[in-house]
């Protein structure tokens, strides 16, 4: 397989998604890797050294979106990015769809597939992949607050750990998971009076032995929660519900309670962040102020040290690549915490929580708005075609590498009941505008190029037009 390493093109995003190491461990393995020039530049690793290791370096990001069959990167794709993917890729990456309407409407268009890296998950119900990036992001909030908390930074003017006669900050980390834990334990090494408040009592019990004493842990109410931060120098969002948007701990009206010039760090930003105030930030201004209150909200936190960063996150990711290489997505069907990751897959978000949390229904495929940017089309973009018991619409979709395509959905009726449609496939490549044909019209007319029966239920998306004959093999 052919495995694409694009630059990051986020703000201050200096990771790389294969550091030379990795790039070596692959071609060894027999495949071929592509690396676009200068991915490496972030981690001081130049394209001499991934040459060395086996790789070979394409000029531009297109080159290595056109060559790839597997696509591994850090962050989530950004627009330029998603409108290059081809359905046959698999995209392997963080993804955090969640909260991210925009990018999921981006990836159901390109019908590529896209493997997230925060929802692969472990035999110990972790998320492996997501568990490095959490240790650096939760050691790197506790400098992040330190400074913050700076008064030249806006902060309180406390120091962490204090001195002696005086008392230390006070710190409360909302979730107790591995940015919480890792927070924590920077925390209480500066010497800050720390506090970890969390909903699983199971994993407070784990946290109260592994801290000896050193840390104090509360279970999470709104009681709790209220008279810890009221209280605090500095609170850590660290919460996750695996798949949805972050719940909001921390509202605008507490703000009003909270000392004036406390922090907020929000690690959770990635997730739609846990305070009600948050919004993301980059690390060239990672901090605002609301109500007196700093707000720390760097969504690729890791970024910031990118030689850690980037080698921890391939120790993780590396085993799995290798099986996506050797196997491409059958890779899936053999390992189901690899497919645990699986969050879109030809034009359908798959993973339930994300499709739950985006609002989106599992079979509908929404690539409209993206089709218009492409190329504006005069009729409505969504034309519902009455049929009996069930609804078919149809819509434009232009790919970059060919013609555009009329695509049709044909929904499920609320009955469940199976019944035969036809489908109709229209050539679009030449036409700037396009009617759908009336119900009655029979397929094979009003210009269209193919029909075929398909299962009420069944999704036809984005056919290229020389596989129209393949027809079938698109239908889920
Ligand atoms: N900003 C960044 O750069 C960055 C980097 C890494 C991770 N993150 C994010 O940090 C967040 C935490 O990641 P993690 O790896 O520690 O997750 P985790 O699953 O290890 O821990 C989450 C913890 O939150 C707890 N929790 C859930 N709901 C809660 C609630 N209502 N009250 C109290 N506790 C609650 C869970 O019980 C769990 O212990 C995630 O959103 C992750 O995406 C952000």
């Amino acid at each position: 397989m052919r495995i694409g390493v694009p630059t990051e093109i986020k703000s201050s995003e200096f990771r790389v998604g294969l550091v030379p190491a990795s790039v070596r461990e692959i071609t060894a393995h027999g495949h071929e890797v592509v690396v676009q020039s200068g991915a490496g530049a972030g981690i001081f690793a130049d394209d001499a050294a991934y040459q060395k290791a086996g790789a070979r370096i394409l000029p531009t990001a297109e080159a290595v979106f056109a060559e790839a069959d597997l696509i591994v990167k850090v962050k989530e794709p950004q627009a330029i990015e998603y409108k290059r993917l081809q359905p046959h890729q698999i995209l392997f990456t963080y993804l955090h769809l969640a909260p991210d309407a925009d990018q999921a409407r981006g990836l159901l268009a390109s019908g590529a597939t896209a493997i997230a890296y925060e929802t692969v998950t472990d035999a110990q119900g972790g998320l492996p992949l997501l568990a490095p990036m959490s240790e650096v992001a939760g050691r790197l909030s506790i400098e992040a607050a330190a400074m913050a908390l700076r008064r030249s930074s806006g902060g309180r003017g406390v120091l962490m750990g204090g001195v002696p006669s005086v008392k230390p900050a006070k710190v409360v980390v909302l979730g107790g998971g591995v940015v919480g834990t890792h927070a924590a334990r920077m925390a209480a090494g500066l010497g800050a009076d720390v506090t970890i408040i969390d909903r699983s009592l199971p994993r407070l019990r784990q946290l109260d032995e592994l801290f000896e004493g050193r840390v104090r842990t509360l279970a999470s109410t709104l009681e709790s929660i209220e008279t810890e931060v009221f209280a605090a120098d500095a609170v850590i969002g660290a919460v996750l519900v695996p798949g949805a948007s972050a719940p909001k701990l921390v509202t605008r009206d507490m703000l009003k309670e909270m000392k004036k010039g406390a922090v907020l760090v929000d690690v959770a930003i990635d997730q739609g962040g846990c305070f009600e105030t948050s919004y993301p930030t980059t690390h060239a201004e990672p901090t605002y102020e609301i109500d007196g209150i700093i707000h720390y909200c760097v969504a690729n936190m890791p970024g910031a040290v990118p030689v850690t960063s980037a080698q921890a996150l391939n120790n993780a990711t590396l085993p799995f690549v290798l099986k996506l290489a050797a196997k491409g997505l059958a890779a899936l069907d053999d390992d189901k915490h690899l497919a645990a990751g699986l969050n879109v897959r030809a034009g359908r978000i798959v993973h339930p929580t994300v499709a739950a949390s985006l609002g989106f229904d599992r079979l509908e495929v929404r690539p409209f708005a993206l089709a218009a940017e492409r190329r504006p089309i005069t009729n409505p973009p969504c034309a519902p075609l009455p049929l009996r018991g069930a609804t078919r619409r149809a819509g434009p979709l232009h790919n970059r590498s060919g013609p555009a395509f009329l695509f049709c959905i044909v929904r499920r009726p609320e009955s469940g009941a199976r019944q035969q449609v036809r489908p109709v496939v229209h050539d679009l490549s030449a036409a700037s505008s396009f009617s759908p044909p009336s119900p009655s019209a029979s397929p094979g007319s009003s210009g269209s190029r193919i029909s075929h029966g398909a299962s009420i239920g069944s999704v036809i998306t984005a056919i290229p037009m020389e596989r129209l004959a393949n027809v079938s093999a698109f239908m889920a």
